[in-house]
């Protein structure tokens, strides 16, 4: 079933949709596979291949993707069906700007991987609903380059980047937090909340 989430990702690819990195993808596999969760939490859902694959690592767990664009999310959903997750997976339609802050269940894994100048404005909803232990999983931390400096900001990228150093800023010195921030791809963060 795997192996067939991947060639669907390498179409998706093909037809230009935004999907996680192949590095960024196993690595997430990884984590999920390692922690287990009973309950997970995505931003970002598009076509639902990562969201397929997370709960085909793991059984048991449940997952809430939240998708602005109602395209995808039809197409998200036809794709749980045919991997038969539906029962497992359900999808919050709308501006994660406003449904973050409203979400009134507890999750031990998110995956952060919506709007790139708003992971700032969504963290302290995002800490507020994952559990103590709970990992908070987020892509594009390093934004094209712009972030570490590696590249240079053009200016029209500069708000994104500048919420991004936020948002990394705040993961790596709260003591109540544990990052790891990694450089493959777009770049990832992993957050772990220890208190
Ligand atoms: C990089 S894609 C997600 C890829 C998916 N997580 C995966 O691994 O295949 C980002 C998604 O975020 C959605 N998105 C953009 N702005 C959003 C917003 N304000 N609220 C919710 N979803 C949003 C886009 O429509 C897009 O499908």
């Amino acid at each position: 079933m795997l192996e067939q989430v991947k060639l669907k990702r390498i179409e998706a690819e093909k037809q230009g949709e935004p999907i996680l990195r192949n590095k960024s993808f196993d690595l997430l596999l990884e984590k999920v596979k390692e922690k287990k969760p009973k309950r997970i939490l995505e931003i970002g859902v598009n076509l639902g291949l990562s969201s397929i694959a997370m709960l085909l690592v793991s059984q048991n767990s449940l997952l809430t993707g939240i998708e602005i664009d109602e395209q995808k999310v039809k197409k998200a959903k036809d794709n749980y069906a045919f991997f038969n997750v539906d029962k497992r997976a359900k999808i919050f339609t709308g501006d994660a700007s406003e449904i973050i802050p409203v979400l009134t269940g507890s999750y031990d894994f998110i995956f952060l991987d919506g709007p790139k100048g708003h992971y700032f404005e969504y963290l302290p909803h995002l800490l507020g609903v994952l559990e103590r232990g709970g990992i908070l999983f987020a892509d594009n931390v390093l934004f094209r380059g712009y972030v570490d400096g590696k590249v240079k900001t053009p200016h029209r990228f500069n708000t994104t980047k500048n919420s991004m150093e936020k948002f990394l800023q705040a993961i790596s010195s709260d003591s109540g937090l544990k990052t790891e921030i990694i450089d493959i791809e777009d770049g990832i963060s992993i957050t772990e909340k220890l208190l």
